[in-house]
């Protein structure tokens, strides 16, 4: 489709289906999927014919769960809100009791014929990695996926807690669904500006033929959060920073920048190019893991004028807790394209302000002829992706102050999201909606998960069961950028952190 210089795909419909929330009273269906759904069903996105059922241990009845899921919607027309609430329905469940499941069965069936959605299910994990297999399972073998026109199901991140339990429950979910019925989130991946990354990068000429070591001098990518663990203390503290961000959000961002050009634009064509730059991740040996990272967890400070807790002092988490809310690291990936050239990754809870920017930095000029001319090094070019918020791509670039004196400055080429009139919508909004429309575009893969698990299991395993690892876990104030041996780190490699 062409209009006005517009090209836009033929998105694929959205069929009827009845779609199961594991997890119903958790902070993320209550705060993120259902009020998502709701937009997308506002917008006549979603089939006319759907229904929804909310499962968890928790006690409502229908009516009770409505109320409760609509004080989770923000819409001023309280008949539209009615209307979608009027789909939902609630079903308390044990995970552990196969009875359970089989009396959810009934109500699903009920429910179907109800709404002649077909028999199109849609599970969906919205609970702690350590429950996924046990839902799994009792799904499968209550006959929840039998004699069904297709079911789908959903896996939150993250996948797994380690490389052997992601392994284990893949094999789990190969049971009773096929790969292409898998769909394992990343919501990362269905933020507008991370998409928009392939795009720069493959429907656009001039950077490709200078995308790599020859050209590149570093990558850095920082997801800095100011939020701290909120509600989610009991999760948090198990899980620690590698488990929370590292392992997918951040890893599936480095392979958008890092990936070879795919044949074709298709889920598989873009999975194993991912894939391709997981494999050539250079392992960090345990040894080694000192010299490649630095980790912390913050202590009380200010934010936006507001004294925080310290991270130990949070509802819910233990005083003696050496779990990392920071992490920084330096990687390589060893390929031609890669070679020597290190990617700066960093996240941390409560630092100074919430941003998620990618930077390319290149080389300096090879031979300045301004030397002697000024008294400076040139700097070099950086091309950023600020992913979130005030949405941007950006180019630096040096250039003359206008005016009798030859004087250098470096100015800034901008590309703001906000030039488009369109509203960027919410990630959970385009993962729901492509799982719905079956397309597996921006999920993530089995092999991915496994081997970016792969990776990171040696670096948890030093974090958890390594014997001195408090030496390594450094305090830093609420409200800086992490602790200060983080800086150091990149400032002895000559650099600097961009994000400051
Ligand atoms: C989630 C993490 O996946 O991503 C949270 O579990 C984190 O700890 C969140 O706060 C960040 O997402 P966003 O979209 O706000 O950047």
């Amino acid at each position: 489709m062409v209009k006005q210089g517009i090209q836009c795909r033929i998105d694929p419909v959205c069929e009827p289906f009845g779609l199961i929330i594991y997890g119903a009273s958790g902070d993320l269906t209550k705060k993120k999927l259902l009020p998502a759904l709701f937009n997308l069903y506002k917008h006549n996105l979603l089939s006319e014919k759907f229904f929804i059922i909310g499962a968890a241990r928790s006690s409502f009845n229908d009516s009770d769960y409505r109320n409760f899921i609509g004080s989770y919607i923000a819409e001023e027309n309280r008949d539209i809100i009615k209307h979608f609430l009027k789909r939902l329905y609630y079903k308390s469940t044990d995970y552990n009791d196969i009875n359970s499941f089989k009396s959810l069965k009934r109500k699903i069936v009920s429910l179907e014929r109800s709404y002649r959605t077909g028999k199109r299910r849609i599970f969906y994990l919205a609970v702690p990695p350590l429950l996924c297999e046990t839902i799994v399972s009792s799904i499968g073998e209550a006959g929840l996926t039998l004699s069904t026109d297709w079911s789908k199901i959903v896996v939150e991140k993250p996948f797994g807690w380690d490389l052997n339990s992601a392994c284990s429950l893949n094999r789990t979910l190969h049971r009773f669904f096929h790969e292409e019925d898998i769909f394992r989130i990343d919501h990362y991946l269905g933020k507008e500006t991370v998409q928009d990354i392939l795009l720069f990068r493959f429907a656009n000429s001039i950077f490709e033929p200078i995308w790599n070591r020859n050209h590149i001098d570093h990558v850095q990518i920082t997801v800095s959060e100011s939020i701290g663990v909120g509600e989610r203390a009991g999760y948090y503290d198990r899980a620690g920073i590698i488990r929370d961000m590292f392992q997918n959000h951040i890893i599936q961002l480095l392979s958008l920048i890092a990936m070879e050009p795919p044949p074709t634009f298709t889920p598989s064509r873009i999975r194993e190019e991912k894939v391709k730059v997981f494999r050539s991740l250079r392992p960090i040996e345990k040894k080694h893991i000192p010299e490649h990272t630095v980790f912390g967890q913050y202590v009380s400070g200010e934010i936006d004028g507001k004294i925080v807790p310290a991270y130990r002092d949070e509802k819910g988490v233990s005083k003696s807790s050496n779990t990392p809310t920071f992490a920084m690291m330096k990687i390589y990936i060893d390929n031609w394209r890669w070679q020597g050239i290190p990617f700066y990754l960093r996240s941390g809870k409560r630092l100074k302000k919430r941003v998620t920017e990618v930077s390319v930095h290149f080389k300096t000029v090879p031979h300045s002829i301004f030397k002697g001319v000024v008294s400076n090094e040139i700097k070099p070019n950086v091309l950023v992706f600020r992913l979130q918020p005030d949405e941007s791509i950006n180019l630096t670039f040096q250039t003359k102050i206008p005016g009798t004196s030859m004087c250098f400055r470096d100015v800034t080429m901008n590309f703001s999201y906000r030039d488009y009139s369109e509203p960027i919508p919410e990630a959970y909004e385009r993962v729901l909606l492509d799982c719905l429309r079956g397309d597996q575009m921006i999920f993530v893969g089995q092999e991915g998960v496994e081997i970016a698990w792969e990776f990171f299991t040696p670096i948890i395993d030093f974090l958890e069961k390594g014997k001195k690892v408090v030496f390594h876990i450094h305090n830093y104030k609420a409200g800086t950028w992490g602790p200060w041996e983080s800086d150091e780190f990149i400032k002895k490699d000559g650099r600097q952190w961009w994000v400051k």
